[in-house]
This record gives C-alpha cells, sequence and structure tokens, in this order.
C-alpha cells in the first residue's frame, strides 16, 4: 500500500535529479568522518532514510563492507542503484519506513542525516527510537544529524522537528532512558545546490553494552 508520504518522497526523487534536491551533497564529508571516528570498515552500517546519497559510495570506497540502505522510497534507492552500477550488489537495499519497520538484525553504526527530524508526530518518534533500539547492536553508534534550532522550519515542503544538540540529547534520553551516552555534538552548514544555507547540528551517541 503506498501512503501520502511514500508518494511525497517518490514524486521528489523521481521529478528531479538528485544533485537539485536541496539535501544533496557531492561528498558526505563529515559524516564518513564520523562514522570512521567511531568504527572500522569490520562495521555493519545502516544509512537510515539515506535516499539516493553518496553515502554508499564513500563508504564503499573506504572498504567498508556491511552496508544497508534504508529509505521508504523506492524511486531514491532506484537512483542510487542506478549511478552505483555493478557495485549496488555489495549494498543491501531496502524500502521501509523507520516507524513500521522491523528490523531484521543489528548493525553496528546507524547513521540518519535529515530524517528524524521529520517526525514532528510524538508516535512516530517513539516507533522511530523503537527501531533504532532493535537495530543498533549494544555498544553501537548512532549518529543522528538535524536541521538544528536556528535552520529552516521545513525541508522538501514538510514541516520539520528542530533540534539544537541538547535537545535531541533529551529527546532520544526520554525515548530511550539511559540507553545512550554522549561521544561528541556539533554544528555545520549545508549549502544547497540552490545556493541558501541551511543550518544543522548532530549527534553522536554510543549504545551503552548494557543496554538490550
Ligand atoms: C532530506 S532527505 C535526506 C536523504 C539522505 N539522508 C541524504 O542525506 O541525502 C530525507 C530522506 O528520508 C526519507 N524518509 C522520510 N521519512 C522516512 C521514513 N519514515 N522512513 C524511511 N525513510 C524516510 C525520504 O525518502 C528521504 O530520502
Amino acid at each position: 500500500m503506498t501512503d501520502d508520504r511514500t508518494t511525497h518522497w517518490d514524486t521528489r526523487y523521481a521529478g528531479a535529479e538528485p544533485e537539485r534536491l536541496s539535501w544533496f551533497e557531492a561528498a558526505p564529508t563529515l559524516s564518513l568522518r564520523l562514522i570512521r571516528q567511531a568504527a572500522g570498515a569490520e562495521a555493519s552500517v545502516i544509512d537510515m532514510g539515506g535516499g539516493a546519497s553518496r553515502l554508499p559510495d564513500a563508504l564503499l570506497d573506504a572498504g567498508y563492507r556491511d552496508i544497508t540502505v534504508l529509505d521508504l522510497s523506492a524511486a531514491a534507492l532506484a537512483r542510487s542503484r542506478a549511478r552505483l552500477g555493478d557495485r549496488a550488489a555489495a549494498v543491501d537495499w531496502q524500502v521501509a519506513d523507520v516507524t513500521r519497520w522491523q528490523p531484521a538484525r543489528r548493525y553496528d553504526l546507524w547513521h540518519d542525516r535529515a530524517v528524524f527530524h521529520f517526525l514532528t508526530d510524538a508516535g512516530d518518534r517513539a516507533a522511530y527510537a523503537r527501531s533504532l533500539n532493535s537495530a543498533l547492536a549494544p555498544g553501537g553508534t548512532a549518529i543522528l544529524m538535524s536541521f538544528a534550532d536556528d535552520g529552516p522550519e521545513k525541508c522538501s515542503g514538510l514541516p520539520v522537528q528542530r533540534y539544537a544538540p541538547e535537545d535531541l540529547i533529551a529527546e532520544i534520553e526520554q525515548l530511550l532512558p539511559g540507553q545512550f551516552e554522549v561521544k561528541e555534538t556539533g554544528r555545520f552548514a549545508h549549502a544547497t545546490p540552490g545556493g541558501a544555507e541551511q543550518r544543522f547540528q548532530y549527534v553522536v551517541f554510543q549504545k551503552r553494552t548494557s543496554a538490550g
């Protein structure tokens, strides 16, 4: 069944070249730095809501071999698969909504750039947290990047929940009490292909080894 959310994203990805979408980045430099800092190339990595991002390309180039990209838009993943050509076979592509997803395995690292911030409904955030907690191995790392508290109020025409790093930390602590410790926070500006500046923040969480 196709819901409104899926239709929105499929339409976005089918209607424009990925390089023209506001969230496009030619090289996911910060994401790759944070991932490499947290986990070596033997780690399993899931890019949650990865869309048509070039992160899987960069991870393959860096030697990672256990890469999953999940997105509710099949059109987005088709863009990445086409771009990667033969190398696409080395990536596990999953079409799913994170709020309804039942992970079949666990991962060492969860990366989310500009996905959690779309969850403006508390029930959806709770469902995301359940997916995060069941998919991430104890000791694993979750990197969450969202629009900052001084960032745009909308992304892709949809309202977003903006966070300062301390707000995101408080939100995750409220959703998953005592499960994570904070390793790093930061802020950065993303330059859109149209030349606008979007202020982002990120938090690197580590799941406690004592967590379930
Ligand atoms: C702003 S884009 C960011 C894409 C990618 N992370 C990047 O940095 O290029 C947001 C992505 O989240 C996906 N998305 C939105 N809601 C989702 C959900 N509930 N479950 C899975 N993916 C979702 C969209 O299809 C889209 O690809």
